[in-house]
């Protein structure tokens, strides 16, 4: 059985230049980065060079960068971090309907705490209106978090119109870019936002490292209190390791060139579904504002799951869930209005630089063998 991953929005494999940057630091460098002596200048001095390479592909300063755990963490810093900080102006969150958990985790938790969360519609595609943000803020208001592109249809946000309109207002504006970071441009400047989340393994690095960009002045208060690590932002002694693979990471994400032949094949899959199924097929997400990688289907009448089940070794994600017995389509494709039974049928196809014309080929025909209608 040939294996096919196209899961990449998911998780990436670790990139072997990235492996290679990592590899010393598992046997040597082990001292504490903030230690004085011998011991930890190899692992200061790597920590530091890291943080460059984050904040060059943000276009970022060093000393804004904060190295986290992963995506999660950093979302949850921007939120409760940003909140706690600012507790004393106002008690008003404003967010999207398609953001991911770990942004609707923080958000329910500071609505226990007594803040209050405003969730701004999208339209068909999983795109908000920016108005809709502007008339979402009141006095009250201490932060917008608006996700870059969504994890399950791709969809981007116009989030340097919502910054524009944060900033008319001094409100500070968060973005998690977790799926957007090294598939398109995030320069932290053009986009205008004040933070912004890094989740390693989006980005070919390894698991349990993210960062969050802070813009200088913002205020944020640390979720974990300790020493002074990471500019009094969050503590714990820092991985070299780990930051070393993030750091080269996004040192080679700088590169976007190969998101164009990713996207020409992202592309060439969904022409020849589209030629195979005709109106059987649909394409969940914004046709254009998308990230290049991204491909959600529906094909009317089949439930994604079980489509997947039969798609043996093509490791791809559905877009419903199965609750007791029940399929229902993903938060996601609901606050999009798609109609549950497409919802249903919602699989996402997300490639990647390991990715084949041969294979993206070998998936559609297998598709087209698995869906062909009952002769
Ligand atoms: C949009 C988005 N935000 C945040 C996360 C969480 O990142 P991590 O897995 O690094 O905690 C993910 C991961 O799926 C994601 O897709």
């Amino acid at each position: 059985m040939q294996r096919i991953y196209l899961d990449y929005n998911a998780s990436a494999p670790i990139d072997p230049a990235v492996a290679a940057a990592m590899r010393p630091f598992l046997e040597d460098h082990f001292g504490n980065p903030s230690s004085e002596h011998w011991a930890a200048a190899g692992a200061k001095a790597a920590l530091e060079e890291a943080r460059g390479q984050v904040a060059a592909l943000l276009g970022a300063n060093n000393d804004e960068i904060v190295f986290t755990s992963g995506g999660s963490e950093a979302n949850n810093l921007a939120l409760k971090g940003v909140a706690s900080a600012l507790a004393a102006r106002g008690d008003h969150i404003i967010t999207s309907a398609v953001e991911h958990p770990a942004i609707i985790g923080p958000c329910r938790s500071l609505q226990q705490l007594g803040f209050a969360v405003s969730v701004v519609p999208v339209d068909r595609f999983g795109r908000i209106d920016p108005d809709d943000v502007r008339q979402a803020i009141t006095s009250r208001t201490i932060l917008i978090s608006i996700m870059h592109a969504n994890n399950e249809v791709g969809t981007t946000q116009p989030i340097a119109e919502v910054a524009r309109i944060a900033r008319e207002r001094g409100i500070p504006l968060h973005t998690d870019a977790a799926q957007s970071v090294g598939k398109m441009a995030t320069d932290v400047n053009a986009l205008a936002v004040d933070l912004l989340t890094i989740a390693g393994h989006k980005v070919y690095a390894p698991k349990g490292i993210g960062a969050l960009y802070v813009r200088r002045a913002t205020p944020l208060e640390p979720l974990i209190h300790g020493a002074g690590h990471e500019g009094g932002r969050r503590a714990g002694t820092e991985s070299a390791l780990l930051a070393v693979g993030l750091g080269k990471a996004c040192e080679l994400a700088r590169d976007l060139a190969p998101m164009d032949g990713i996207c020409a094949l992202r592309d060439r899959f969904w022409q020849t579904l589209q030629a195979e199924f005709g109106e059987r097929v649909v394409c969940n997400g914004h046709p254009d504002h998308r990230l290049p990688n991204t491909l959600n289907v529906s094909f009317a009448g089949h439930i994604g799951a079980e489509v997947l089940a039969r798609l043996e070794g093509v490791a791809a994600s559905t877009g419903s869930a199965c609750h007791t017995g029940h399929v229902e389509p993903s938060p996601v494709l609901k606050a999009m209005g798609v109609a549950p039974e497409v919802g249903m049928g919602a699989i996402r196809f997300s490639l990647g630089r390991g990715t084949t014309e041969e294979e993206v080929d070998t998936v559609a025909d297998r598709l087209a063998h698995i869906l062909a209608p009952a002769a």
